[in-house]
């Protein structure tokens, strides 16, 4: 069932912090429960996100992975300033407030019938991750399904359980996993995510591509998509990193006259060229 505090929009549901997992050595995952229900505080779909306020030191806008018949939310969270390296320091029983979902999401309906290919670096993978859970739940509406994810090094890999057990199980699933320089003891691949994409050179027919990760990785991915066949119609992207309030009041997701917030952060590539070129 739904539950948010619909009538007062930017008071937050106050959730408790029922498991905490060390995914890298500068990213955690959060599993919170929502105090009174002992369930999970509102549904949220794949590619949307919630503010997650720790008092007094302040809130953030973060993705989050829920899928049907979950009791919790997790938010996997990179330590990149005094908010996300506070909540590294909590424990599981801390008390924190949620409020959302903020967001369009990713087009889960309009991908039925594809295969998907997804385009993940860093922590990147977050949000990505809970699209190709549900992919997963929904396995017959989708066709092929190719993950590549790359990050600088092995201990940087998130979610490593799901990429080197789980995903490998799935029914017409390729998982390519890349790390950017050469370690002792890796025995996969070595390179930069767009040169291996060139390298996997995945087929352009009936796919669709769903790119996430740092701003320069982005910038050559799509370039590689571009050069491979893929249209603009065939690739989505998420803004998600110019979320601030989440409702349109700060003024801090526009890009030209659209607000990101308000009518993103999920895009087309082809959305995405008809705006002023500061994404
Ligand atoms: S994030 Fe504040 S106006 Fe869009």
């Amino acid at each position: 069932m739904h539950k948010c505090n619909c009538e007062q929009p930017l008071v937050p549901i106050m959730v408790e912090v029922i498991d905490i997992k060390e995914e890298t050595p500068d990213v955690k995952s959060f599993f919170v429960k929502n105090i009174d229900s002992n369930g999970v505080p509102f549904n949220i779909e794949p590619g949307k996100l919630a503010m997650v306020s720790h008092v007094p030191v302040g809130e953030g806008m973060f993705s989050c992975t829920w899928q049907e018949g979950d009791e919790y939310l997790q938010f996997a969270i990179k330590n990149v300033g005094l908010l996300t390296g506070e909540l590294h320091q909590i424990e599981v029983g801390q008390k924190l407030g949620v409020r959302g979902p903020y967001g369009n999401g990713f087009p889960v309906q309009d991908c039925k019938g594809k295969n998907m290919l997804f385009i993940g670096g860093g922590i990147g993978l977050a949000p990505l991750r809970s699209f190709i859970k549900y992919c997963f739940k929904n396995r017959a509406d989708y066709g092929k399904i190719d993950i590549l994810y790359g990050s600088r090094s092995y201990a940087d890999l998130c979610f490593k359980e799901e990429l080197f057990e789980l995903w490998l199980q799935e029914k017409d699933t390729r998982v390519h996993v890349t790390i950017d320089n050469p370690e002792e003891g890796w025995g996969g691949h070595v390179g930069f995510v767009p040169a291996y994409l060139e390298e996997i050179n995945p087929a352009t027919e009936n796919t669709i591509a769903v790119v996430c990760g740092p701003p320069i990785m982005i910038k050559f991915v799509l370039q590689a998509l571009e050069k491979m066949g893929f249209s603009d119609e065939q690739v989505i992207t998420t803004l998600e990193m110019r979320m601030k309030c989440g409702i349109g009041k700060c003024g801090r997701c526009n890009i030209g006259s659209e607000y990101v917030c308000l009518d993103g952060p999920v895009y087309y590539l082809n959305q995405l060229k008809q705006l002023p070129p500061e994404w």
